[in-house]
């Protein structure tokens, strides 16, 4: 039987396969390589796909997040509030710059930022950096009301959420990357909305903010040779754009498959062994970027479904304050449990448009028959 990965991409392009192949091939014939015109115009989709005034494609989502710190003013002997559950690239940009990542304990139910947490050192910060983990917006209002009374931006990495929703107090339902001052977002190949290389968007309802950070993109340029700041050399490639602008016109479709998985995921996974599926509060819909489940057995479970080809991931299995990377910041195991137990059980299915149910029927089987027979015991 085929192997199911963690991540299609083949699938994925094949799905796209003459859109792309025209767009890019059109980009090349006329040699636009640089800020062609396909930049803006997938910068104006993108900006229309979030609810926000603007979007600036940049080139990562680890640039989105140094272009917006920057343009921020963010420098030497800032903090920053970070998770410490999360991708590497959350925190590396406030090192960049100079300053000190915060990291702030997570939720245990929802691996997101947890505002009581923050609020603990919400006063010392330059800047709150939460993570719409997996797919799934962070408590936005609760976050966000720490960030305004302490007077300091929300800068929402959205990386892994394009598209998700969160429903305010009021009722109103915003858009990943819409609420706080920006949003940054990654198109890394595998993402919701993934390129084929590096690629990242900041999204903002300011357009002095936008054009601080596109000229910070672009060599702190106001024209060929005149540089208003010292900036960065961290452009969206024309190309990437190109093909983001077709990915572009099914990530609701895309997006609307991943929810029916999930739901099915946790239809026919609820109550099977120790494991604890994800979590999706009311007022909040995921995107699932990823299907995190937590067990205790995570290591043995993954271990089966990788004899019975299928392979998942786990995201992530070191946290932050416990990397070498950040050993000078004197942290020890057991300062953030919260996070801890979270990089020991988590585990990540397959999940992605593409995945047909018949594999995620496969998937659901294998992990039914883990915690059936006596396999979870050895
Ligand atoms: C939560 C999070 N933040 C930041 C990044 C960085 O994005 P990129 O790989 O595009 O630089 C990623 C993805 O890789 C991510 O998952």
């Amino acid at each position: 039987m085929s192997r199911i990965p963690l991540v299609d991409l083949a699938a994925s392009y094949d799905r796209h396969r003459s859109a792309i192949d025209a767009a890019m091939r059109s980009v090349v014939e006329e040699t636009r390589f640089i800020l062609g015109r396909d930049v803006g115009e997938f910068e104006s989709a993108f900006a229309a796909f979030c609810g926000t005034g603007h979007a600036v494609g940049v080139a990562s989502g680890t640039a989105a997040i140094h272009l917006s710190l920057a343009a921020l003013g963010i420098g030497p002997g800032d903090e920053v509030a970070v998770p410490a559950h999360t991708f590497v690239a959350t925190a590396e940009p406030v090192s960049w710059l100079g300053a000190r990542p915060r990291f702030v304990e997570v939720d245990a139910e929802t691996g997101g930022m947890d505002p009581d947490a923050l609020k603990a050192v919400v006063d010392r910060v330059r800047a709150v950096l939460p993570v719409h983990l997996y797919g799934l917006p962070v408590d936005l209002a609760a976050i966000g009301a720490l960030a305004a009374a302490a007077g300091v931006p929300l800068v929402e990495d959205a990386a892994q959420a394009h598209g998700a929703e969160y429903v305010q107090p009021d009722g109103s339902v915003v858009r990943a990357g819409a609420y706080g001052r920006v949003g940054c977002f990654s198109f890394y190949p595998g993402k919701n909305l993934g390129a084929f290389g590096d690629a990242g968007a900041v999204t903002t309802a300011d357009p002095e903010l936008a054009d601080r950070i596109r000229r910070l993109a672009n060599h702190g340029r106001t024209s060929k040779y005149e540089h208003l700041s010292v900036g960065y050399a961290e452009r969206l490639d024309t190309l990437q754009a190109a093909v983001l602008a077709v990915k572009l016109e099914t990530l609701a479709e895309g997006n609307r498959r991943r929810r029916e998985l999930a739901a099915a995921y946790r239809a026919r996974l609820t109550g099977v062994g120790d494991l604890v599926l994800p979590v999706e509060p009311p007022n909040r819909r995921s995107v699932y970027h990823l299907f995190v489940l937590r067990s205790g057995h995570r290591d043995g479970l993954r271990a089966y479904l990788r004899e019975a080809g299928i392979e998942a991931g786990v995201h992530y299995p070191v946290p932050l304050h416990l990397q070498p990377a950040y050993a000078s910041l004197g942290h020890r195991p057991g300062d953030l449990p919260v996070t801890e137990a979270w990089a020991r059980e988590c585990l990540s299915l397959p999940i992605y448009p593409e995945l047909s149910d018949g594999q995620r029927e496969r998937v659901v089987a294998r992990v039914r028959d883990y915690f059936d027979t006596a396999a979870h015991r050895r």
